[in-house]
């Protein structure tokens, strides 16, 4: 009998001001999800006979046939609750990465851990040291938690700048977030200057490595440092299954820590994460060799595809460790002329300015089809705008 019209009849009637339930000033401040087009459906109704989305650094070969085997038999026990501690797949990833189980944490993707990490180490007022121009979800993150941010700003060759970054540590850092390779820059630290840095980092302070893209890093440089090796109690490095392993869509991460940081992000864990499809799909996509080694070579030659000729049109791209490529534009102006006439031939990419860097665009590794594509719509919009 008192439903919604009915209230809102009455409090007009007796005239009372609505009074909006307040938000704490850092969640007013953010901007909320505006439902668009699904990514999927942005080409829906053009009339491309191809088409290449390469604007969310997924793996375009698709997803591991041994992953998707162990998600259709993880249906049919979708009825009952995840193991929360995760056992199966924390001793698979222990085992890849020669340590013990007790060092692993398994997570809702990895930015489900490193949001995890901004629950479980940070009091009010400790700060966080990055770099500008590095993974978008960190600053989300921050001022979701009303952390405080200091950004050095990247290298001319689009590098974190390890002096700048060390420059801004201070007694109020709880942790610095360093990205490797970074995203969207490509670049890379190398295994020596991380080392370096980390002896210089006081022990109080905890260090986050993202390598998000190790799997192709590893792959292209013998420089890369793989974090997950080194044993320190301050230092957690985290990996995805949304890149290389091709599992974006079930979210799936881990994280590769001492006992300290593992035990005490476990008890901010939610219990049942992540889920038991993500679970099965990570363990046997961890299985799944070929697919990788797939992956791999799909990449080397898309990058050098790319840069071949990316210098030929004169456009300038910064090196890469991902299975993507930056390419600085010169304006955003310019950028945002090329993301638009790229879109108008049916292909996406993604324009920069969220990553602090507007004159810029990435571009995924995609398959070579679509590499081919990217480069024909491209040289084809060079020579519009030349003329
Ligand atoms: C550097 C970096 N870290 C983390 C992620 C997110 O990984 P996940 O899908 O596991 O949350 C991404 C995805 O774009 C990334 O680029």
């Amino acid at each position: 009998m008192f439903d919604d019209t009915f209230c809102l009849n009455v409090r007009f009637l007796l005239n009372t001001q609505f009074k909006m339930i307040e938000l704490p000033d850092n969640i007013a401040a953010l901007q909320s999800y505006k439902p668009g087009k699904a990514v999927e459906d942005i080409f829906e109704g053009k009339n491309f006979d191809r088409t290449a989305i390469l604007s969310s650094n997924e793996n375009n070969l698709g997803t591991s046939p041994k992953a998707v085997a162990a998600i259709q038999e993880a249906a049919t026990n979708s009825y009952l609750y995840p193991d929360p501690s995760g056992m199966k797949l924390r001793q698979k990833l222990a085992a890849k990465h020669n340590t013990t189980i007790d060092k692993i944490i398994i997570g809702n993707g990895s930015d489900g851990i490193l949001s995890n990490i901004f629950k479980a180490f940070f009091r009010p007022g400790d700060e966080l040291v990055s770099s500008a121009g590095s993974f978008v979800a960190v600053n989300v993150m921050t001022k979701l938690n009303n952390i405080p941010y200091k950004q050095a700003p990247l290298t001319k060759e689009y590098a974190f700048d390890l002096e700048a970054i060390l420059d801004l540590v201070g007694p109020r850092t709880k942790a610095v977030y360093l990205c490797n390779p970074n995203n969207p820059t490509g670049a890379m630290i190398s295994n020596r200057a991380l080392k370096a840095f980390i002896e210089k980092i006081p022990e109080h302070i905890l260090i986050i490595v993202d390598e998000a893209y190790a799997e192709f890093a590893a792959s292209l440089s013998s420089e890369f440092p793989d974090a997950t090796q080194i044993e320190l109690p301050n230092v957690i490095t985290l990996r995805t299954f949304s890149k290389a392993f091709g599992l974006a869509g079930v979210r799936l991460g881990y994280g590769v820590g001492s006992q300290f940081i593992v035990d005490t992000l476990m008890k901010v864990k939610l219990t049942f994460n992540p889920s038991i499809i993500a679970q099965a799909a990570g363990g046997a996509a961890l299985d799944d060799a070929a697919f990788m080694q797939e992956t791999i070579e799909m990449n080397k030659k898309g990058l050098a595809y790319y840069y071949k000729n990316f210098s030929q049109m004169q456009l300038n791209y910064v090196p890469s460790f991902g299975n993507f490529v930056m390419l600085d534009m010169s304006t955003e102006e310019r950028a945002m002329y090329v993301f638009n006439q790229l879109l108008n031939r049916g292909v996406f990419v993604r324009p920069l300015a969220f990553f602090q860097l507007p004159h810029c665009l990435r571009i995924t590794v995609g398959l070579p089809e679509e590499c081919q594509l990217l480069v024909e719509k491209m040289a084809e919009v060079m020579t519009l705008e030349k003329n």
